[in-house]
Order: C-alpha cells, then sequence, then structure tokens
C-alpha cells in the first residue's frame, strides 16, 4: 500500500467469531512493534491474543468494533464500560494496513460511543516508546497523565510484617470500593467483581481492617490502597505476574525502588493518558492496561 492511498474502512460491532482473527492482527501488531523497538511483546502468542479478544468481545461491559476493508479485517478496538470512567484498548491494527488512517477511524468510533454513553472520562494506557500512539491519541485530545513503569518477576520478600493477604471475597466488595471512591473518586466494582469470579481479586489487611485490593495482580489488574506498605504487601504475595507485569507509576519513586530492591525488573515504560475527568489519585495504586 503507498503512503498516500487510504483503504475504504468501514467499522462494525465486533462479535465473538471475530476473536481468532483479531487475535492474529493483536498478536502481529504487537510482535511487531516490539520487535522494532528491541522490547518484548505484550503478547506472547496468537492463543493468548485470541484468548483476550474472545474475553472481551462477548463480555457485556465492553463496546468492541471490527474495521474491514475490502472484505477482511484490518484492525479491532475496545470500549471498557464497567466504570465511571471509561477505558479504552487494546486496539490493533495489522502491521500491513498501519499508518493509513484504520487506527484514527477505530479510536474515533470509540470515543463518539463514550460522547453517547457520557462516562466522566476516558483513559487509556500506551507504550512510551511508541512514537504512533503517543501521536494519535495527542492529537485525539488525550493528555498524558502519568509515566508507569511495567514491571515483572518473583518478589524476593514474600511478606511484609503487619499486613496479612488473603483472596477476597464478596462480603469485601464494599470496603475495597470505598477504598477506591476515596483514592480516585469513584469505584471499579464490577471489575473487582469479575476479578471476584475469576478468583484473582486479593485484599490487604492490617490491624484489623482491608487497606489494599487488586482485582488481579496482572497487566490487565489494578490495585488501590491506603499506603506503599499496603501494596508492597500485595505486591510481594504473587509468585509472578499475570501477562507483561504490573504497572508501578514511576513518580511513586519509593514504591518503583522497593520493587528493584526486591528483584523485580522494568520491562518497559508506559504512560497513562485520559480526556475529561481526571484527579491526581490521594492513595497509591497500580492502574490497568485499561487504565
Ligand atoms: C497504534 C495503532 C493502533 C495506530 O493505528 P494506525 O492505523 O497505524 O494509525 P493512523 O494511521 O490511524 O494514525 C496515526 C497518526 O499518527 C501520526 N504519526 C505517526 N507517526 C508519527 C510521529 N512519529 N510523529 C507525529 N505523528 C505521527 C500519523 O500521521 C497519523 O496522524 P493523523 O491521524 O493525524 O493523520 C497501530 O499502529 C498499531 O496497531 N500499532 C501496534 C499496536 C499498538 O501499539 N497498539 C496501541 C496500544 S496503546
Amino acid at each position: 500500500m503507498s503512503a498516500q492511498s487510504q483503504p475504504d474502512v468501514t467499522i462494525r460491532v465486533a462479535t465473538p467469531e471475530d476473536s481468532s482473527v483479531c487475535g492474529q492482527i493483536c498478536y502481529d501488531a504487537f510482535g511487531t512493534l516490539s520487535a522494532k523497538h528491541g522490547f518484548p511483546s505484550d503478547v506472547p502468542d496468537t492463543q493468548i491474543a485470541t484468548a483476550i479478544m474472545s474475553a472481551l468481545f462477548s463480555h457485556p461491559g465492553f463496546f468492541c468494533v471490527v474495521a474491514e476493508s475490502e472484505g477482511r479485517i484490518v484492525g479491532s478496538n475496545c470500549l471498557d464500560e464497567r466504570s465511571l470512567i471509561a477505558g479504552i484498548g487494546p486496539i490493533t491494527v495489522d502491521p500491513r494496513t498501519q499508518n493509513h488512517g484504520v487506527g484514527r477511524k477505530l479510536m474515533q468510533v470509540a470515543m463518539d460511543r463514550a460522547k453517547e454513553r457520557h462516562p466522566a472520562g476516558v483513559r487509556l494506557v500506551q507504550a512510551a516508546y511508541h512514537n504512533r500512539s503517543l501521536a494519535l491519541y495527542t492529537a485525539l485530545g488525550f493528555d498524558v497523565r502519568e509515566p508507569l513503569s511495567c514491571v515483572q518477576g518473583r518478589p524476593l520478600n514474600r511478606n511484609v510484617p503487619g499486613c496479612v493477604v488473603r483472596p477476597a471475597q464478596s462480603g469485601d466488595l464494599e470496603a475495597c470500593n470505598a477504598l477506591s471512591r476515596r483514592a480516585h473518586g469513584f469505584d471499579r466494582g464490577t471489575e473487582l467483581a469479575d476479578g471476584l469470579r475469576q478468583g484473582s481479586a486479593l485484599v490487604v489487611e492490617r490491624a484489623g481492617s482491608i487497606t489494599g485490593y487488586a482485582s488481579s495482580l496482572a497487566f490487565f489488574g489494578h490495585a488501590t490502597a491506603e499506603s506503599n506498605v499496603d501494596l508492597q504487601a500485595l505486591i510481594a504475595s504473587a509468585e509472578t505476574f499475570g501477562g507483561p507485569g504490573i504497572l508501578v507509576p514511576s513518580r511513586n519513586s519509593a514504591l518503583l525502588r522497593w520493587c528493584l530492591a526486591n528483584g523485580l525488573q522494568v520491562v518497559q515504560p508506559m504512560t497513562l493518558m485520559s480526556i475529561g475527568l481526571y484527579n491526581e489519585p490521594a492513595g497509591t495504586w497500580l492502574p490497568s492496561i485499561l487504565f
């Protein structure tokens, strides 16, 4: 495709049957991008990419679309509508069709949908080394909010004195939502309930009360806590983190230093971006790859 040619692109709602084609595109898009920049891919194989697409395309809390050109799917995007803030991603375009306007169309449709549903804000996380996505999202109105470090490994210290980490139970939901509302101004209860169903959600207790939680300690999980000590206890409890790693706000230097001193490695830099309501969290937190 020449640099000038603009493919004729139509966008439609994604169905679970699109998962394998979109999974292949997702794997190819992240694989090509990361190899070009010397980073590991966010998605290790097509099976995992397809499983992610299938989970999102069939989840009632997500609005997902595919882009088609000349009768074939060339990309997809999703809008996480599970909370007061919406999250965009993963967005991927077939490497053979990239840089010809498909990504902008897929973003615009997700943003139009958000306009109809009026979340208080829309957020996303992008690979900080990727000039094109940074330029595209900035041009579309997203502001840079937080530099993130994706970290991975097995923590050397497996517990933090005074803190007890245990699997979350449905009776913990309200305490976790209250923590989130205090830190962020909104809760992520539907997401946490997903984590409970999947058995990945954790809480940390200190001096008899819940002082932090994680929907999962993974790329697609988020965590909120009263203090770094609580987050450290959650992180220390994990054997390893799901997907490429957890996302540590790099400006939380004390937490990032603690991660490094505990044997964790930085995998890649990332950036949290937003449109609409954004407030500095009044607590400690780990965003998910969606926000
Ligand atoms: C990111 C991605 C979805 C964008 O889709 P795309 O179809 O390639 O992007 P588009 O052609 O629609 O838009 C790219 C825009 O960035 C601009 N751009 C590209 N590189 C740029 C640079 N270095 N500086 C400034 N602008 C740049 C283009 O001119 C275009 O601008 P325009 O919309 O104003 O014309 C796609 O490249 C992709 O799948 N990448 C790999 C996976 C990935 O990174 N996903 C995003 C995860 S956050």
